[in-house]
């Protein structure tokens, strides 16, 4: 071939892989495609993110405002995402996580006979409402180091109907917080990562 053809193939070859680069890097730009923090297993969990709601809910009141009208009935459901690890029912045993029937307002790590991380335990206090909220939009920020390994559950309404089915398998729960506090709750919602990422 001619030089002239040669340049055109290699401007062609050039053409083409500036282009998939350069998309690639631009999708990685637009989507931020984070890396794993580290590599491994995390129970896989399914969201149903089918209510078509979506991420405007996070934008939306907190979670201390949701608990007041959360359903405990839809948190039931969303407590599928968790059974693989937990039992709720008083008495229901300690599997890869601790049982959970009457979690709300117990000191932390506090169930006998389960092998807390050192994380969690060296944490300290209850799991009142808002802490309960931290915990489960982010375990691992929440408490380093801990074990439960789940990513954590993003919209604030979720959130708020697991928390509002803990309560409900809790014989006697804490007063749920006055929406007027929950401008204290600010730390909860600092806790919150989408918001911070994308
Ligand atoms: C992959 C297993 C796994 C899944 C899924 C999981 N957890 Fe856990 N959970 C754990 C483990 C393990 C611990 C103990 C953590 C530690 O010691 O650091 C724990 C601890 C907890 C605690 C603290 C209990 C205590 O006694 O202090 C709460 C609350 C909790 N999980 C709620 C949930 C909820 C709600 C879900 C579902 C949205 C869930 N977990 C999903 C494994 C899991």
């Amino acid at each position: 071939m001619d030089s002239f053809e040669f340049n055109k193939i290699a401007g062609a070859v050039l053409a083409a892989a500036l282009v998939v680069f350069g998309s690639r890097t631009l999708i990685n730009e637009v989507l931020h495609v984070p890396e794993p923090e580290k590599p491994g297993y995390e129970v896989a969990v399914m969201t149903t993110e089918g209510d078509g709601v979506g991420a405007a809910k996070d934008a939306g009141p907190s979670v201390v405002e949701l608990l007041a009208s959360a359903d405990a009935g839809a948190g039931k459901k969303d407590f599928k995402k968790c059974v693989a690890c937990h039992t709720i029912e008083k008495g229901g045993a300690n599997k890869i996580g601790p049982n959970l029937n009457g979690v709300v307002g117990r000191e932390l790590a506090s169930v006998s006979g389960f092998a807390y991380s050192a994380g969690l335990k060296g944490k300290g206090g209850s799991w009142d409402y808002v802490a309960l909220d931290s915990f489960l939009t982010s375990p691992k920020k929440y408490a380093p180091g801990t074990k439960m390994a789940f990513a954590g559950l993003k919209k604030a309404q979720d959130r708020a109907e697991l928390i509002a089915y803990l309560r409900e398998n809790t014989d006697s729960p804490p007063p749920l917080p006055e929406a007027s506090e929950s401008a204290e709750a600010g730390e909860s919602s600092e806790a919150a990562p989408e918001t911070a990422k994308e």
